[in-house]
């Protein structure tokens, strides 16, 4: 990785953390039967990871499971299409399910999740970490939002650029360091 790039901190830890308690707090008073979170991979492994235990402190025990899809390939603008990368193990039919994902841009990844497993008979909501409002593709809304994030291509708690950035504690956006000796 080149040193001349920085990234700009958006969202830091301690915003991130407090947002996911409250967001716990709504996914409780919602009071689910039998709850099966599903975490949309890759992206959303870092909120996913945070929000069940915040959930767990929130005096929830949802089972957890994961989803591989993908719209996104290297480029930063969607294909429009979305693939199953690797399905959930188990049955959802007559259960309350609440996807986790990174950000609701386009809404395809989180329309495509909810259809499939409300097709095998779930109860479905959804929660999102970001939301980039006026990008919608299909007309699709969360049931739970993080925060509304600015129209910038982010980085960092699990989201990347390229394979890089996923391991960053906080959100922000890679911008090029003028200081930088070239
Ligand atoms: P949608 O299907 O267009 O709503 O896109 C959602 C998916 O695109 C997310 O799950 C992310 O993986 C990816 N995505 C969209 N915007 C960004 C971004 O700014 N940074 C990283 N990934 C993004
Ligand atoms: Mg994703």
């Amino acid at each position: 990785m080149s040193s001349d790039w920085r990234v700009r901190v958006l969202f830091d830890e301690a915003t991130i953390a407090r947002r996911n308690d409250e967001i716990a707090k709504e996914i409780a008073a919602w009071q689910p039967q039998d709850l099966l979170v599903v975490a949309i991979l890759k992206g959303s492994f870092m909120f996913a990871a945070d929000l069940i235990r915040a959930m767990h402190r929130a005096g929830m025990a949802p089972q957890v499971e994961f989803m591989h899809l993908s719209s996104y390939r290297a480029a930063t603008v969607s294909s429009g299409q979305v693939a199953i990368l690797r399905d959930v193990d188990s049955g959802v039919a007559d259960r309350d399910v609440l996807l986790v994902d990174d950000i609701l841009e386009s809404g395809r990844t989180i329309a495509f999740a909810k259809d499939l497993l409300a097709a095998r008979g779930a109860r479905v909501r959804s929660c999102c970490l970001l939301e980039k409002p006026g990008k919608r593709a299909v007309n699709i809304k969360a049931d739970y939002v993080g925060f509304e994030c600015p129209d910038y291509f982010v980085v960092g708690y699990g989201m990347d650029v390229a394979h890089s950035y996923r391991q960053l504690p906080f959100i922000g956006v890679v911008e090029k360091d003028e200081t930088a000796p070239d």
